[in-house]
């Protein structure tokens, strides 16, 4: 349990803040509706709140005292939510009890992957929906930077990623497919959701990119030259002629993957 939100808390904000009609779109498209759903790995409730659009009644549930109560407050008066602190690997629900299980940009951040996909088909009804949207760390975000510096920043950035767990969870849609058939729910399937926006950004996506982009700069600013760090400090740099966000041929890509799986019966 932390009692401080995590770094990328603004981040994450920032991004839902600039693409938030895409993912309306993306928790609208899911095939069962109107049901008692959980929000697993809520942060601040940004999904939770979309998914109390469609759904009958939403649980949000996080292990972070911080991020919960930001969602209570950002959540306000909605009445068929509500937040539970819970882990990941021990829910508060029993066997077969809900509905819609849903979980968003959270693998990376769960401390056993499988063993939470076991428990979302513990607390899943038979025959019920497991939702899980994440992208890949290659795919996540793709912008218009000069080439040259994209590649040195992604092979600095695939240096300093990690061990074998964090590959997984940072690059969950490659291995859901098998995870999910261990974790015992069928009927696979996934969907890609490019999300692109072109010319000079609007405020709320130009803020998110400068943040990325720092962010991106601080993690591998010691496996890249000093003239790759200087460049890509200029890019994420709004006071900078080179600022990416402004630019008149910026291109924004996000790659989501949504992939869906049914408890066996
Ligand atoms: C990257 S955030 C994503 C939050 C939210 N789903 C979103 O898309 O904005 C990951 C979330 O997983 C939560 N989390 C990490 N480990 C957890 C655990 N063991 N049990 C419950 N929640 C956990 C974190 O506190 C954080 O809110």
């Amino acid at each position: 349990m932390s009692d401080s939100l995590p770094s990328y808390a603004i981040r994450l904000q920032a991004l839902h803040e600039a693409l938030e009609d895409d993912f309306r779109q993306i928790v609208r498209h899911l095939p069962d509706q109107s049901l008692r759903a959980i929000d697993v790995g809520c942060g601040d409730g940004f999904f939770t709140k979309l998914l109390s659009e469609v759904q009958a009644e939403v649980t949000g549930i996080d292990n972070s005292d911080a991020y919960l109560k930001e969602a209570r407050k950002k959540s306000g008066a909605v009445g068929n939510i509500r937040f539970v602190n819970a882990d990941v690997c021990d829910l508060p629900f029993d066997d077969g009890s809900v509905d819609v299980v849903w979980s968003a940009h959270s693998m990376h951040s769960y401390p056993d992957i499988r063993k939470a996909l076991r428990e979302f088909r513990r607390v899943a009804r038979p025959g019920g929906l497991l939702a899980v949207l994440e992208s890949d760390n290659i795919h996540s975000v793709m912008l218009s930077s000069p080439p040259d510096l994209e590649l040195a920043i992604r092979q600095a950035e695939h240096r300093e990623i990690g061990d074998e767990d964090s590959y997984i969870g940072t690059y969950f849609p490659r291995f859901a497919m098998q995870l999910f058939a261990e974790a015992g729910f069928t009927g696979f399937r996934r969907e890609q959701c490019l999300i692109t926006r072109f010319g000079p950004a609007a405020e709320a996506l130009s803020k998110f990119v400068e943040l990325y982009l720092k962010d991106l700069l601080e993690r591998t600013e010691k496996l890249l030259s000093d003239k790759m760090c200087r460049r890509l400090g200029s890019l994420a740099d709004p006071r900078s002629p080179e600022f990416l966000p402004h630019k008149r041929d910026f291109a924004f890509s996000s790659l989501q993957t949504l992939m869906l799986g049914r408890a066996s019966e």
